[in-house]
């Protein structure tokens, strides 16, 4: 089979990201802005997003951190609480947010003012089904005693299977799939189910958390799991459904915070993130398939119109740098210092 030099693709959006704020906001954007028309952006700050206004506000700082020329769009969510209540999402509504994210309380990083028990959002879930906002799950359970390699199938029997049983209307989105039950719910869910998938995770398995010794750059939530579970991502990113579409949970930390006793959750893909599902459909022999995964899939879900332009992927090798600065800091890219087969092409058309 002959290797296809270029790709060209509908510019993308990355239908679940993290931007955070201020310096570390400035350094991020402009990988995303290079790569994705728009973007989901969690709103898991220090404090979290969890009104209208401040969503709005958020927004604003997004789009003055932009680099020049840039027509990047930012889709805004706030962050559920117990307390979230429907006259918010009304106001939301009205600002254009367009999602929810449910956090179990504690589940990652930032995620202590998440809900703590679901049955308590009920009247807020009925209005954000009424006003057609999207609910995005980070579907693991939080119980101690569940090992946390089962945490995500744990939630789909004690959360997801109830909560898509008591709003039938409610589109929810099964943020980073990472095993084979949760991809295969989300396969035989109706159409208001769907599911975006990074790039690590159809990458990598388990094993790469510790390769020659603990590797902390691997290290995200929900974590790696084994080959098999890799496995069944790839066939369900690759398989042409709809329901599956590109989200790269590209998780920014300072590389000291990586590196240290106590490592945080994330791994940092933004600067090479097409590259990156590039190599995970080639070596799928599916590169075909990566466009409606990339960039038409996640718009249709949401209702939102498909972006015009394209972007184009050059085989092209390129080393990826060990570090960028984050601030008065620095950040490591995952496989930073390593070659990519793909290089994207600077700007769009
Ligand atoms: C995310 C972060 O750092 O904000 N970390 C991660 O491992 N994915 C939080 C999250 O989405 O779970
Ligand atoms: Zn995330």
């Amino acid at each position: 089979m002959s290797m296809p030099a270029t790709l060209t693709l509908t510019r993308p959006d990355d239908w679940h990201l993290h931007l955070r704020d201020g310096a570390a906001l400035r350094a991020v954007l402009p990988y995303t802005a290079a790569q994705f028309a728009r973007a989901i952006v969690m709103p898991n700050l220090k404090p979290p997003v969890t009104t209208a206004s401040q969503a709005i506000a958020y927004r604003e700082r997004i789009l003055a951190a932009r680099p020049a020329g840039s027509d990047f769009t930012p889709l805004m969510t706030l962050y559920l609480t117990d307390t979230t209540t429907p006259a918010e999402i009304a106001r939301a509504k009205a600002a254009g947010v367009v999602a929810l994210k449910l956090y179990p309380a504690g589940a990652t990083t930032n995620s202590d003012d998440g809900v703590t028990d679901i049955r308590k959002t009920r009247a807020t879930l009925e209005a954000m089904q009424r006003e057609g906002l999207l609910l995005l799950v980070h579907g693991e359970v939080t119980d101690p005693a569940v090992d946390i390699f089962d945490r995500e199938a744990v939630f789909i029997d004690r959360v997801m299977i109830p909560l898509r049983r008591d709003f039938p209307e409610l589109k929810i989105v099964f943020e980073h799939l990472t095993t084979r039950e949760a991809a295969h719910y989300v396969r035989d869910a109706d159409a208001h189910t769907a599911a975006t998938i990074t790039a690590h995770h159809l990458l990598y398995n388990r094993n790469a958390l510790f390769v020659g010794g603990l590797r902390p750059h691997f290290y995200c939530l929900p974590i790696l799991k084994r080959e098999e579970h890799r496995q069944a991502l790839l066939a369900a990113a690759t398989s042409g459904s709809p329901k599956f579409f590109l989200g790269t949970d590209s998780a920014p930390h300072a590389a000291a915070l990586k590196e240290a006793s106590v490592c945080g959750a994330g791994c940092f893909t933004a600067p090479a993130a097409l590259e990156l599902y590039a190599e995970a459909f080639e070596a799928a022999g599916a590169l075909a398939r990566l466009e409606g995964f990339a960039s038409h899939f996640g718009a249709d879900f949401y209702g939102l119109p498909r972006n015009t332009g394209c972007v184009t992927l050059l085989r092209q090798p390129r080393t990826l740098p060990e570090q960028l600065p984050f601030g008065e800091v620095t950040i490591k890219p995952l496989l930073g210092g390593q070659e990519l087969n793909w290089s994207l092409q600077p700007g769009w058309s």
